[in-house]
């Protein structure tokens, strides 16, 4: 079969066609035009839109210049012989949701400089063999959509067996069950078809024949079982997603495959596809499978004859020495996830030299241990690599050997193991994991959530690289000194959400470039005072800890990059909201500010009130009675300081201009509140509640 290489008709009048419809649109009653469209319609120079208003027959009388029609989502029933006017300049025609199902032979004649005509969601499998004569006159259609409209495989054939000019069909969601050879002869110019959402069993043998130009087709959200001779060699993209797949093969011969993308997520595949002709693939989506081996015929092939045993024993398919990897010298992204792969499929994946995106996601990996690597190894550019979801319990540093490139990891929902143990011993599955993160010179993306993680033993992350970490979901951590040292000039991103952490296992060094902190999902009784070097946070997510005020100092620090900070779920303290003013002073949005309560203290019946309400009136007597100690020191105080003064006046009545020096040789305790509360903003009485910083984070 011959590629042909036409000038393909690119969709560019077509497109000029819509993106007319963006120009300024109103009301058709202030524009005050003289026609009589139905009130309530839109009109604009170029479009009128009269959706959604119950009309009942196509509108007459529209604005000559009108291009483009949106009528959708009304009560047309018949379009009658005399229901449309000739307008030469209607391009565009929009019916979808109106109940159609009679087109009268010449209703759209006057039309028939339509260019795209979107019939959705009608229903157009009454009278089909009269309504789909009623589209002939249409001969500069390029776009027709007939999604949803109850068709079978026959209606779907009639509607497109004389559509020459046609380059788009939507026949997606309708109950196409089989596609017969020829049927889209009619339309030989198709650029693209989509039938998902269809019951498709059987594609016969030349079903697309004389396609010579498409380019996309979805196949998704059928039944198709089995594609043993896929011969679209024009073809770009191929949605194969949601089916029942158990094999999958490509036609070898003479003659290149254009495909590009084929996207075989959700089917029933045991055995890698045979791909080896498709040498310009450069997404190839496998997740949902039941792929529990890469290699082309690994599986033990089930006793008995389904489709799937015969076809992998056809002659011309299996080859000697087939490396399915080896052929796919173009593929960039490729998705493995939720198989059932248990080894790191690395001889597939060292032949792959382009790949850029690998997921191994929910799969059964489990051993990662040295053994696996062997010097022979390329190096593969890969960027990203997703591996969560396993039960890997240790991740070896060599994968950053063989992937110098790395920059986004994702070992999420594991079981990593990331603290040598001693018990295992030197040639245990242990061997050669300390600092598993030392050669990762390029990752900026490291997600180590949900690995039941107590301590981190990170000493080897590489400075200056990695921006984001997610340490999320690992109940009980405990963050060492040590822990994140060499990422304070790069770290941007940190999350230990969900992890029950008290603040005195929460030990931060000075990240002087965080950005964003999510401390959700905790036990902190007080902010980390480590963030007062962080001046370029600008969003901190403190739900449901255990903070009863936040340290306007540590706030302070935060140098006036904060915008978001979300609070809810933490017993604040009523009287003590002088940190919530700071906020708003700072102009930092608490998004979550009408979720959040506080407490009263127990002295007013301890009952929680919404954060946001005014609490001056209860407030007051508590503190009233918090000063009245106060008041009482300094009273005391200062009858002490004159009754030593009178004293020293006594003794030495000559020194008396020294003696009245106020302060000289008396050491006064620092009344600590005044002092807060005039340096930082704090409310008077801030302190019953306040908790200072931990011994060990100073
Ligand atoms: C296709 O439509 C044209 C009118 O546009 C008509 O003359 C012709 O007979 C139709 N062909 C078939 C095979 O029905
Ligand atoms: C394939 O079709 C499915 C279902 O319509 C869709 O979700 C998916 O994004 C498509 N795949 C590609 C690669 O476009
Ligand atoms: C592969 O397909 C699955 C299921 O349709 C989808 O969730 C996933 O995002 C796809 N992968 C890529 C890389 O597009
Ligand atoms: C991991 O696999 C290697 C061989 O691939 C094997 O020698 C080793 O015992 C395995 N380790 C564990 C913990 O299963
Ligand atoms: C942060 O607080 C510590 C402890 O009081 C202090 O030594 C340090 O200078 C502060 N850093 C900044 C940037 O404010
Ligand atoms: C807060 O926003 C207001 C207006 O949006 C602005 O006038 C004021 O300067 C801002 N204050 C700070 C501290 O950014």
């Amino acid at each position: 079969m011959a590629l042909q290489e036409a000038g393909s008709p690119g969709p560019s009048s077509l497109g000029l066609c819509l993106l007319l419809a963006l120009f300024y649109m109103s009301p058709e009653g202030i524009s005050g035009h003289s026609f009589s469209l139905p009130s309530g319609c839109l009109t604009g120079p170029l479009r009128v839109s009269c959706q959604g208003l119950g009309l009942h027959t196509f509108p007459a009388a529209l604005p000559w210049t009108t291009e483009q029609l949106d009528l959708s989502h009304n009560h047309l029933q018949v379009l009658q012989d005399n229901a449309t006017e000739d307008r030469p300049n209607l391009c565009y025609l929009d019916l979808l949701g109106n109940q159609i199902e009679e087109l009268s032979l010449r209703a759209l004649l006057p039309l028939r400089w339509l260019q795209a005509l979107i019939l959705a969601d009608n229903s157009l499998d009454q009278d089909y063999v009269s309504n789909s004569q009623a589209l002939w006159p249409l001969d500069h259609l390029r776009l027709l959509d007939l999604s949803a409209n109850r068709l079978d495989s026959d209606m779907a054939s009639l509607y497109v067996a004389n559509l020459s000019s046609l380059w788009s069909l939507d026949l997606s969601n309708n109950l196409i069950t089989h596609l017969s050879h020829g049927t889209f002869i009619g339309s030989p110019n198709l650029l693209n078809i989509d039938l998902s959402d269809n019951y498709i069993l059987q594609i016969q043998t030349g079903a697309f024949e004389g396609l010579l130009q498409l380019r996309e087709l979805s196949l998704a959200r059928n039944s198709l079982h089995c594609i043993s001779d896929f011969s679209l060699r024009a073809l770009w993209q191929l949605n194969l997603s949601t089916n029942a797949l158990q094999f999958f093969a490509t036609e070898e011969g003479n003659g290149g495959y254009q495909l590009q993308v084929l996207d075989l997520s959700h089917n029933q595949l045991r055995a890698m596809p045979m791909l080896s002709a498709l040498r310009h693939l450069q997404y190839l989506n496998l997740s949902d499978n039941q792929l529990a081996s890469l290699e082309p015929h690994a599986p033990p092939l089930p006793q008995g004859t389904g489709p799937w045993y015969q076809e992998v024993n056809r002659p011309n398919l299996t080859q000697s020495g087939y490396s399915p990897g080896a052929s796919l010298p173009e593929l960039t992204d490729l998705d493995l996830s939720r198989n059932q792969l248990d080894i790191f499929p690395i001889g597939f994946l060292n032949h792959l030299s382009s790949l850029q995106r690998l997921s191994i996601a929910w799969n059964c990996l489990q051993n990662m241990s040295a053994h696996q690597f062997s010097p022979g190894l390329s190096f593969l550019p890969l960027r990203s690599l997703d591996l969560q979801g396993n039960w890997i319990q240790t991740f070896p540093s060599w994968v950053f050997e063989i992937l110098p490139r790395l920059e986004v990891l994702d070992l999420g929902d594991n079981e990593l193991q990331l603290c040598w143990r001693p018990e295992a011993g030197q040639d245990g599955p242990f061997q050669g994991v300390q600092q598993p993160f030392s050669s990762a010179f390029h990752l900026k993306g490291l997600s180590l959530s949900k690995n039941g993680l107590r301590r981190l033993c990170l000493t080897g992350f590489s400075p200056a690289s990695l921006l984001s970490l997610d340490l999320s979901g690992n109940t009980g951590l405990a963050l060492a000194p040590s822990d994140l040292q060499g990422l304070q000039h790069s770290l941007h991103e940190l999350s230990l959400r969900g992890n029950g952490m008290e603040s005195t296992h929460l030990w931060l060094p000075c990240l002087q470039q965080l950005q964003a902190l999510d401390l959700s999902g905790n036990k902190l009784v007080n902010l980390p005072w480590a963030l007062n070097c962080s001046s370029y946070l600008c969003s901190l997510d403190l739900r449901k800890n255990l903070l009863q005020t936040l340290d306007t100092e540590v706030l302070g620090g935060l140098g006036g990059h904060l915008r978001s900070m979300w609070i809810a779920g933490n017993p604040f303290h009523c009287c003590t909201l002088g940190w919530l003013a700071a906020l708003a002073r700072a102009n930092v949005s608490v998004p979550d500010l009408e979720e959040a309560w506080c407490v009263y203290p127990a002295s007013e019946g301890g009952s929680w009130a919404p954060l946001a309400g005014d609490h001056s009136h209860l407030c007051t007597w508590w503190q009233w009675q918090g000063t009245q100690a106060g008041w009482v020191l300094l009273a005391v105080t200062s009858l002490f300081l004159i009754c030593c003064g009178v004293a020293a006046l006594l003794q030495n009545s000559a020194k008396l201009p020294g003696a009245l020096e106020p302060g000289k040789g008396w050491v006064c305790p620092k009344p600590e509140p005044e002092d807060n509360q005039q340096t930082i903003g704090r409310e008077s009485l801030g302190r019953p509640s306040m908790e200072r910083r931990d011994p060990d984070q100073k």
